[in-house]
């Protein structure tokens, strides 16, 4: 099976974590455990974005200087990778070493292939977006001039090198044509299309008029463009330069997750100067929507901001990771509300999961000698059969970003189960038939166990819960360990806890 590398975008320090840094780092990491559970080699990098202008002028307007702007945020991010239980393999800071090189090694191999000249740049710049816009993407209010996003512009009339971007368009179209799915999803790729059909202007990739970044090799007047600087980070962690680590040879190219606004530094510019510099482009970028909140665009001057570890503290990890994974389809824009929050977790992990495993285990744990046994006949249960011929639907779920598209097929069989349970009333066969009665427990527990490791991913610490409650530590939490969960003769059960209350409105 090919090994997958999957990444978050890194996060500007200018700021707290939000609840789009948490979807992306939550979706990177339901694909890195999915991954995992399947017996993929997979690698797992998030990381801090701590240069450029816009960290600078945020701290600047602290009264501080971006170092310890930086370091203030690196631990607020780096608490939120361990609130949200994210299982990553690195994290990785621009202004550290093992980055500053791999980016001037970049730098000096664009140089030695003529794709670098020095020219003067004149034009918009959204420091907040750090990007610089052409004209037909200006819009004018008040006076005052606002990219697409709406973020202010200003104007910039500098020094600069320039990246040669407009030679590389045929090959950035050859790419999307010959790499299938190159974006995902596809009406991204045909923006994406459409942006480079329409000509691509040389790329300024050097500041001259403020200080916070890294240093152009040779050069002491010039700082990095901080995309350049940060889009490099994918690399420098698999130990670029050197292409002859493990890690570079075991995993590069890889997989982008990013939200859409950031789409066009990750699907032009990047692949552009990874093969300018003579290397293979990323195998993928999958772009993700926005989040609103109660209907309103998400910004800090609305005051509607949604903190995570807030959400998390009330709600709960799991269900959080769940509502976010589940209540949209990925890809699409979606709306956050308190009221919908509420019912999926109430719907789905109370009622119907929850639910399910507290009756059915605490019965076993009062009523069936605490055992659970796997015989032929419970393995042909119709049920489990049917979740089993699911799995290449699941797989192909996850294979296309459908996250949605998997926790429901998840939810058809739990809605199966419960009706399953309801019908068959192991309560009443207790009084009249008990050979009958363990046989339907056991083959509930057998798909409460396939499920929960489906549903892992998404509920790591739920399912830990659940499969402890079956004496099975984490590491049976893999597909391939199944097959020695069903050879075990029998599971003794012990007291469950309730998991996913119902949360109350
Ligand atoms: N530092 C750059 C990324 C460099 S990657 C080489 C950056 N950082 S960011 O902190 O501003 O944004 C990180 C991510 O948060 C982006 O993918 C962005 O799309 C996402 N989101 C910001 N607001 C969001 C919502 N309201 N909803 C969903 N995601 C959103 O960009």
């Amino acid at each position: 099976m090919e090994n997958k590398y999957f990444t978050t975008p890194i996060y500007y320090v200018n700021d707290k974590p939000h609840i789009g840094h948490a979807y992306t780092s939550i979706s990177v990491d339901v694909l890195k455990r999915f991954y995992k559970l399947l017996g993929c080699g997979s690698y797992f990098l998030t990381g801090t974005d701590e240069h450029g202008q816009k960290v600078e002028k945020a701290a600047l307007d602290k009264g501080v200087d971006p170092k310890s702007l930086q370091i203030k945020s690196l631990k607020t991010f780096r608490a939120l990778s361990d609130i949200l239980n994210l299982d990553n393999d690195d994290f990785i800071r621009t202004t550290e070493d093992r980055h500053i090189k791999s980016v001037q090694n970049l730098w000096n191999r664009l140089l030695e292939n003529d794709e670098i000249y020095l020219s003067k740049y004149s034009g918009w710049y959204s420091v907040r977006d750090e990007a610089f816009v052409a004209e037909n993407e200006i819009t004018e209010k008040d006076g005052k001039k606002f990219n697409s996003f709406g973020s202010e512009l200003s104007w910039v009339e500098e020094e600069s090198y320039f990246f040669r971007l407009s030679k590389w368009q045929d090959r950035l179209l050859e790419l999307y044509d010959s790499v299938p799915n190159f974006v995902h999803p596809k009406s991204r790729l045909n923006e994406v299309k459409s942006f480079v059909s329409g000509g691509l202007k040389d790329l300024s990739i050097s500041r001259t008029t403020f200080k916070w970044g890294i240093d152009v090799p040779n050069d002491d007047k010039h700082i990095m463009y901080v995309w350049l600087d940060a889009l490099t980070n994918y690399i420098s962690a698999l130990g670029f330069p050197d292409q002859e680590n493990k890690k570079y040879k075991d995993f590069w190219p890889g997989i982008h997750v990013v939200g859409k606004d950031i789409l066009r530094f990750h699907a032009v510019y990047w692949p552009a100067f990874l093969m300018a510099a003579g290397l293979e482009p990323p195998k993928q970028i999958v772009a993700h929507g926005w989040w609103t909140n109660e209907g309103e665009k998400i910004s800090k001057s609305l005051g509607n901001v949604i903190d995570p570890i807030e959400l998390i503290n009330v709600y709960g990890l799991d269900q959080v990771r769940y509502f976010l994974m589940r209540e949209v389809p990925f890809g699409n824009d979606g709306d956050f509300s308190k009221d919908a929050m509420i019912n999926r977790i109430n719907g789905d992990l109370s009622n119907n999961f929850g639910n399910l495993m507290q009756r059915v285990l605490s019965f076993i744990f009062k009523n069936s000698n605490q055992t659970i046994d796997f015989t032929d006949k419970v393995l042909n249960f119709e049920i489990y059969q049917n979740i089993i011929s699911s799995q290449n639907n699941l797989f192909e779920m996850m294979d296309k970003y459908s996250f949605d598209g998997y926790l429901k097929i998840i939810f058809g069989h739990l809605n199966d189960l419960n009706t399953y349970v309801d019908k068959s009333a192991p309560w009443e066969l207790r009084k009249t038939d008990q050979v009958r009665m363990k046989e339907v427990l056991d083959q509930i527990s057998l798909c409460i166990l396939k499920i929960t490791q489906f549903l892992s991913p998404f509920i790591p610490n739920g399912a830990e819960k659940v499969y402890s409650t079956f004496g099975l530590d984490e590491s049976y939490l893999s597909f391939d360990k199944f097959d020695e969960i069903i050879k075990k003769n029998s599971l003794k059960i012990s007291k469950p806890e309730p998991i996913f209350m119902r949360i109350d409105s």
